[in-house]
């Protein structure tokens, strides 16, 4: 059969369908929550500069003539997200299938690998996804690691088949997924001190948001802002502050895991003498020797390290 043939059928098959999803449209939009990826294509791509093969093909506009060839692929891809929410309609180029696949005219006539994800660069990837993805939490993408290292959104996200509960993950449990490529820092999880990320209270996402562009991809704009959004008892602002406590947490914490307790960076004392030396002390025996059992222990003396709104706090004592 020829080309011609295909692209007659699937734009008269689009035409029928047209007409019954012009009303089912309306109602779908108003169920959508506002930031959610728009049903079509917001900023279609050049596909032709995302790979050269493209040049001359057209869109079938029609999943009915690539489920001809492509029974087991549709099979697992239907009871994904995309299969519900992406039907053709009117506006979209191409789509259901085409929407990521571009324009596959020369492909039904001519069925070759030439067009496939893995023949384009990472950017190129990601772009498909981002004509319909660009909003939202990923509006920093393209200024952030992920994008510069040349990791794209396929990496950890499968969508032609349904893998996880939640967003098309490639892998089931989130930080299973991270730990593919981020195996240090599964190291640091397993150290006695840890945020209860294997525990399953937390994950990885918790404090970082994987599409973002801030420095270390975290949920909020610096570390310490991240930090006290959980931990609001530290927020302050205090009547006497600790200066290094306002300026970034992870001064004195590691964010991942530590064998010290309290995921602290170096054990008392020496954390505390990188800044101070026995300090106001110095001439008062029963505080400043290192062989006094409580010299060790900054903090037992000095119990409000992060900031004390008592009157007579001014030396974290209280
Ligand atoms: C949301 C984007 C998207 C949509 C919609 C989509 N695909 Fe895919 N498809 C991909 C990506 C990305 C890959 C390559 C990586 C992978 O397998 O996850 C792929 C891979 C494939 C493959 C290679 C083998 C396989 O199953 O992995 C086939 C065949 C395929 N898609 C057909 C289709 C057909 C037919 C439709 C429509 C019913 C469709 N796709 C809809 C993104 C999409
Ligand atoms: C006439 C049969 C046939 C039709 C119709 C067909 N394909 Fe294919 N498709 C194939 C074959 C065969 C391959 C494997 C080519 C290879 O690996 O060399 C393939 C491979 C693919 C792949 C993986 C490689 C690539 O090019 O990305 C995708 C995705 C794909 N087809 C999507 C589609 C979509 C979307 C449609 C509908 C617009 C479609 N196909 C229609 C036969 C077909
Ligand atoms: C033509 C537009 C379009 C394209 C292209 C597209 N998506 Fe989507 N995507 C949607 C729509 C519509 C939804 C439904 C939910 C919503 O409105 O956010 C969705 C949902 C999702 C979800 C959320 C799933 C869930 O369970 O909450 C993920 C993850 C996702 N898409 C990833 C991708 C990836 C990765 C690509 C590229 C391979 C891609 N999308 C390409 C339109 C698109
Ligand atoms: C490094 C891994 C990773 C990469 C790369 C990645 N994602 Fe995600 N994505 C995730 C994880 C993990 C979640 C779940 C986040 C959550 O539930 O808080 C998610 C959630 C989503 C969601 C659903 C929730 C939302 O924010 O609307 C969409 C849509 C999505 N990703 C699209 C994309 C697109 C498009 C790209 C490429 C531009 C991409 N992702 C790249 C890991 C990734
Ligand atoms: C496919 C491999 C891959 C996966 C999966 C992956 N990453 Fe990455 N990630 C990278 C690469 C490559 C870099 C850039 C080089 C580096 O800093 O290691 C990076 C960088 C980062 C950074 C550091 C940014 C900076 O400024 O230094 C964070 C944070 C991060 N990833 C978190 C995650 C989280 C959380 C997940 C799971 C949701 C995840 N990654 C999944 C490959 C991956
Ligand atoms: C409690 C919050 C939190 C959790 C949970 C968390 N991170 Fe981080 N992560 C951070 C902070 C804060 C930084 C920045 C550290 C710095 O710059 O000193 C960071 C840095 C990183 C980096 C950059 C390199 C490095 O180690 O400094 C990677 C990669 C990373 N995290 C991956 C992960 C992965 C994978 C997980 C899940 C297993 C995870 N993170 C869980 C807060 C967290
Ligand atoms: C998403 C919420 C969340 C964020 C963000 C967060 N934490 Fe935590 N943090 C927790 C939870 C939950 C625990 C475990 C508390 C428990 O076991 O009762 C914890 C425990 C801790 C502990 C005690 C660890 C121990 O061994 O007992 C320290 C210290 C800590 N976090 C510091 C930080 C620092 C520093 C940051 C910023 C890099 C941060 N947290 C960000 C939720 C968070
Ligand atoms: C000057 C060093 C230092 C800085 C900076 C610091 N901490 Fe701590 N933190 C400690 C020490 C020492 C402990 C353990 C003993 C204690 O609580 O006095 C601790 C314990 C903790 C604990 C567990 C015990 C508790 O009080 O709940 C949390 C949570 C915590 N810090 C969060 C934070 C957050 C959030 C920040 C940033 C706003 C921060 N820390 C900045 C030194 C510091
Ligand atoms: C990164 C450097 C740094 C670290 C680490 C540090 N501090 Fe401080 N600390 C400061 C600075 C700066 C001030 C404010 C000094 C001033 O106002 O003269 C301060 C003030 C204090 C004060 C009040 C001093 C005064 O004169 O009013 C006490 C007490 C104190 N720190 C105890 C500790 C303890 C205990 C630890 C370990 C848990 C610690 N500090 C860790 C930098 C640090
Ligand atoms: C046995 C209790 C105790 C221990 C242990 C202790 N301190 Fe103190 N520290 C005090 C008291 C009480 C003051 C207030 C003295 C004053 O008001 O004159 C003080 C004052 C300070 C000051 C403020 C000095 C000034 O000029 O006003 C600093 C800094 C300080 N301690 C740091 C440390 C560090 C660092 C350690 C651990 C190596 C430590 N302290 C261990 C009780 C203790």
């Amino acid at each position: 059969m020829s080309r011609r043939t295909f692209t007659f059928i699937g734009a008269a098959l689009g035409s029928v369908l047209v007409l019954t999803m012009a009303t089912t449209t309306v109602a779908g939009a108003q169920q959508t929550p506002a930031g959610s990826a728009s049903r079509h294509v917001r900023k279609p791509v050049d596909w032709v500069a995302l790979n050269p093969e493209f040049a001359g093909a057209t869109f079938v506009s029609d999943p009915a003539t690539c489920l001809g060839c492509h029974e087991d692929s549709v099979r697992t891809y239907d009871h994904t997200v995309h299969a519900a929410a992406l039907k053709y309609a009117p506006g979209s180029a191409g789509g259901d299938c085409e929407s990521c696949h571009g324009p596959r005219s020369e492909h039904v006539a001519e069925p070759t690998d030439a067009l496939s994800h893995e023949r384009m660069t990472a950017a190129a990837q990601s772009a498909i996804c981002l004509q319909c993805h660009d909003g939202g939490a990923r509006f920093g993408w393209k200024a952030g690691a992920h994008h510069a290292a040349e990791v794209s959104c396929q990496s950890c996200h499968v969508v032609m088949e349904k893998r996880s509960d939640r967003a098309l993950l490639a892998q089931a449990s989130s930080p299973q997924l991270c730990y593919r490529c981020h195996g240090e820092t599964r190291a640091e999880m397993l150290k006695t001190s840890h945020h209860p990320v294997r525990e399953g209270r937390m994950e990885c996402v918790s404090c970082h948001n994987v599409h973002g562009s801030t420095e270390a991809l975290l949920v909020k704009s610096t570390i310490t802002e991240t930090c006290v959004s959980c931990h609001t008892n530290k927020r302050g602002p205090f009547l006497w502050e600790h200066a290094p406590v306002r300026e970034d947490c992870t001064t004195c914490h590691t964010p991942h895991g530590s064998n010290q307790r309290f995921l602290l960076a170096t054990r008392e004392p020496f954390l505390c003498l990188t800044c101070h030396s026995y300090g106001g002390h110095i001439n008062l025996p029963r505080y400043n020797r290192t062989s006094n059992s409580y010299g060790n222990g900054c903090t037992n003396c000095h119990i409000t390290t992060h900031g004390s709104n008592h009157p007579s706090g001014a030396k974290q004592t209280r």
